[in-house]
């Protein structure tokens, strides 16, 4: 997923909406308020639709977006603006993209050889160098083999300040490049520049396709902190786009029809080593979006193994809500369960969770009894079970407060569950596991309170409208953004086509094709940029766009165009579509004026309600 979609997922239009100084309250599924956007003190015209997390005037601007066109419209913000402030809010990581989309550039491979080159290096040093002795007998100790050393191409770092940097300064390179691909490090105070691995055992890291893009570097002494050093985060090098042993673990997912995936670099290597080859691993970060698009690719069921210090404190749950409100993610939270509820539904996967017993990790269950691993992922649960299981595990069924307090922890994970069946199954199995009438707990308000609370409404006791989408309403916009992505493609290969499909439209009396007519802000900000520069593909015109968006720009034109059986019908087809989402919007805002309208005649019907209240 991209950092853009990351955002839009970790945000609620609602809050943001609401932080900006719009007083909303609850309409049916939807918010109303006061349009900030044109003067007008008395008709709440503006729309917040929670469901697909947009926003509508209904009044003077008749316009409309998400979340990002919603603040760059308030605060001024260009796109960029916006998407650093809300990576900022979100705690998403923004990639410092140079342009590296299309064939890479020279700078970028020549860093690509350096840290391929340093790969091979620790590992000659581990497998022929005196001074590494000791880290050739840890290894052993940890029962690994000369084959296993040589597929993962374990390495060793020297006991030494400059060893790397000048080896590889005689190579040639230099010492920024070195800087940039995180084999030095610089001190701040006198800017010396020195090797960042020192008397380590050296992991490289891939990525998917294999290639190396940074190291993992473990302590040899039993007390040394910390305990892996791993390369800086740079754009070759983003924990959060990368999974451990993927590369190698691809073609046996596929074949297990099933990922594992685990916490530490060891886990994989053992795993691997005893023949259990669909192992990856997450590498000190909870498992974003990104890393499950990755193994999507491949499979739709994931197992994650987790050690039992990791997840099944409730303490972790807690800290979990901590985090959230924080908001600056300083907190590494390795398992969020929410998180993946969500990726669950969006990804249309199964993820299931399984913890380790106390003291173990998959290192050491599967040295010591690896008959004993396929037997533990088989009690693998699904997350909300898994959650219910842990919250209920030592709970006392006569302290009703707890019961109350699980329940309303419980809730918004439950919502955040895609099927209406599963969620109606949690709901029973809550009651069972509790010994409450469900119908009863389904009545429990959830543990989160909004950051901005609108205003009380007389529909206040309902819940909340969910942020989750239906299952309908999702397919129905991944339908029409594969609809909109396709039209774009069309007009990136080939931008003549676009005066011609205006032409066609404005013959009919319709508007000519705008960024607005697209339903994501990265089609929007894509499409803008293609009306001011019509060779942006063909041209240089890609590098001004936003490193961010190269991704997207990438998958779109890696789907090339299907055919036409000439020219004429093309621009037919692209017109239709056009119009199609154009009919589609206009259906969907219809049903949203139809619930505004009914709301207020109910509001009609409290004569002595204070007038400002109403519609
Ligand atoms: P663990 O502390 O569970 O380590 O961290 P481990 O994998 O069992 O390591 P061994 O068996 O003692 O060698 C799990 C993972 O978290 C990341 C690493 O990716 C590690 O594999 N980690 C841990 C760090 O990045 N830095 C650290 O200091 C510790
Ligand atoms: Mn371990």
């Amino acid at each position: 997923m991209d950092p853009i979609e990351e955002i839009k997922s970790r945000l609620d239009i609602v809050d943001i909406v609401s932080e900006s100084g719009v007083q909303l309250r609850r309409s049916g599924r939807s918010y109303t308020g006061l349009c900030p956007f044109h003067s007008n003190t008395r008709t709440p015209s503006f729309v917040v639709f929670p469901e697909t997390q947009g926003w509508h005037c209904f009044g003077a601007c008749a316009e409309g977006g998400d979340v990002f066109s919603f603040v760059m419209k308030k605060y001024g913000w260009d796109f960029r603006e916006a998407l650093e402030q809300l990576a900022k809010r979100t705690g998403v990581q923004l990639e410092e993209r140079k342009p590296s989309f299309g064939s890479q550039d020279g700078a970028e491979s020549h860093l690509h050889d350096l840290i391929e080159a340093a790969a091979d290096y620790f590992h000659q040093l581990f497998l022929h160098a005196p001074q590494a002795e000791p880290a050739r007998q840890y290894v052993a100790k940890r029962g690994l083999t000369d084959t296993t050393i040589g597929e993962f191409q374990i390495g060793f770092a020297l006991e030494a300040w400059d060893a790397c940097r000048t080896h590889f300064m005689n190579q040639g390179y230099k010492e920024q490049e070195m800087l940039d691909v995180g084999l030095l490090t610089e001190n701040p105070e006198n800017f010396r520049r020195y090797d960042r691995f020192r008397n380590r055992l050296i992991i490289p890291i891939r990525d998917g396709n294999g290639r190396v893009v940074g190291f993992g570097a473990r302590t040899l002494d039993p007390d040394g902190l910390p305990k892996y050093l791993n390369s800086p985060q740079t754009h070759l090098f983003d924990k959060s786009h990368l999974l451990y042993g993927f590369d190698m673990a691809k073609r046996h997912i596929r074949e297990a029809r099933q990922v594992v995936i685990v916490e530490g670099y060891m886990d994989v290597i053992q795993a691997w080593q005893a023949g259990f080859r669909n192992v990856v691993a997450q590498m000190g970060t909870a498992l974003t979006e990104e890393q499950l698009h990755l193994l999507k690719r491949v499979t739709k069921r994931f197992v994650i193994a987790l050690d039992a210090d990791a997840a099944g404190a409730k303490a972790t749950l807690r800290g979990l809500e901590v985090a959230r409100q924080t908001l600056d993610r300083e907190v590494e939270v390795l398992f969020d369960p929410r998180g993946l509820t969500r990726h669950e539904g969006r990804l249309q996967a199964d993820i299931r969770i399984v913890t380790l017993p106390p003291g173990d990790d998959p290192d050491s269950i599967i040295r010591r009894t690896p008959e004993l691993w396929p037997r533990i992922l088989e009690r693998a649960k699904p997350v909300v079970e898994y959650v219910v299981g842990v919250l209920t595990a030592d709970l006392d069924l006569s302290d009703i407060r707890a019961k109350e307090e699980i329940a309303k922890q419980i809730r918004p994970l439950i919502e955040d569950v895609a099927s209406v069946v599963e969620r109606d199954h949690y709901w029973q199995m809550l009651g069972r596991v509790l010994g409450v009438d469900d119908k009863l707990l389904r009545q429990i308000p959830s543990a989160e309170s909004r950051r901005t609370p609108p205003p009380p409404t007389p529909s206040a006791q309902q819940a909340p409208p969910p942020k989750t989408k239906s299952a309908l309403l999702r397919n129905k916009q991944q339908a029409m953004r594969g609809k909109q992505s396709h039209f774009l493609t069309h007009c990136l290969f080939t931008p003549a086509l676009l005066g011609q499909v205006d032409a066609l439209l404005e013959a009919h009396g319709e508007p000519p094709v705008a960024a607005r007519d697209f339903a994501n802000v990265e089609e929007q900000v894509i499409f803008a940029a293609l009306r001011q520069q019509p060779d942006l593909v063909q041209g240089n015109g890609w590098r001004t766009l936003d490193g961010s968006l190269h991704q997207r720009l990438e998958g779109l034109l890696s789907q090339p165009p299907t055919a036409e059986p000439s020219q004429i019908k093309l621009i037919e087809a692209l017109v239709l579509s056009v119009l199609d989402w154009r009919a589609e919007k206009l259906k969907q805002f219809n049903k949203e004026l139809g619930q505004l309208l009914r709301s207020r005649a109910t509001l009609n019907l409290l004569p002595n309600m204070p007038s400002k209240m109403r519609l």
